[in-house]
């Protein structure tokens, strides 16, 4: 199983969905691999955000030797399932690709948690270190309920 992690700018949400989801991957020896992206061009190159690799040091998640690239077209085909984290990057997707018959793999993250009451997951790069926190803990909770659904599906 090969899972793409998606945000904007490939700084904050996607790079910590990326480590949260190696580490649980390797604890449950699953063997699948992740990576991660952005739609955005702007950070190419570039570390995670410096508040993002705090929070994730803090939960002994080391994600500061990523760095940022863009989604690319071949990824519909290089992925099993592509995970965005709000509506804005699946708009921004399939106005590029929704023609492409592999579209079906774009999903958007929170939609798989029928109980969830968010769609979206706050984009925290211009909020403070709570709301780092905040979406470190949404992406904590919501990837176990993934990693079960992914394992049920193969
Ligand atoms: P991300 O956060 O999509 O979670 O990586 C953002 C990073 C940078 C910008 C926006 C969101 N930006 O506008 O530069």
């Amino acid at each position: 199983m090969k899972i793409l992690m998606v945000c904007l700018g490939n700084i904050c949400r996607s790079p910590i969905a990326e480590g949260i989801l190696r580490k649980k991957i390797s604890e449950n020896l699953l063997g699948w691999t992740v990576d991660s992206c952005g739609t955005a061009n702007y950070h190419v190159g570039m570390p995670p955000d410096d508040r993002m690799i705090k929070e994730g040091k803090e939960n002994n998640i080391d994600i500061s030797n990523l760095r940022a690239r863009q989604f690319i077209k071949k990824d519909l085909d290089n992925f099993d399932v592509i995970y965005v984290m709000d509506e804005s990057n699946y708009i921004h997707l399939q106005k590029l690709y929704g023609e492409e018959t592999n579209f079906n793999k774009v999903q958007i993250l929170l939609k798989e948690d029928p109980s969830s009451k968010l769609i979206n997951v706050p984009d925290p790069y211009y909020g403070d270190s709570q709301d780092f926190k905040e979406v470190f803990n949404l992406l904590n909770k919501h990837l176990d309920l993934v990693i079960s659904k992914l394992d049920e599906k193969r």
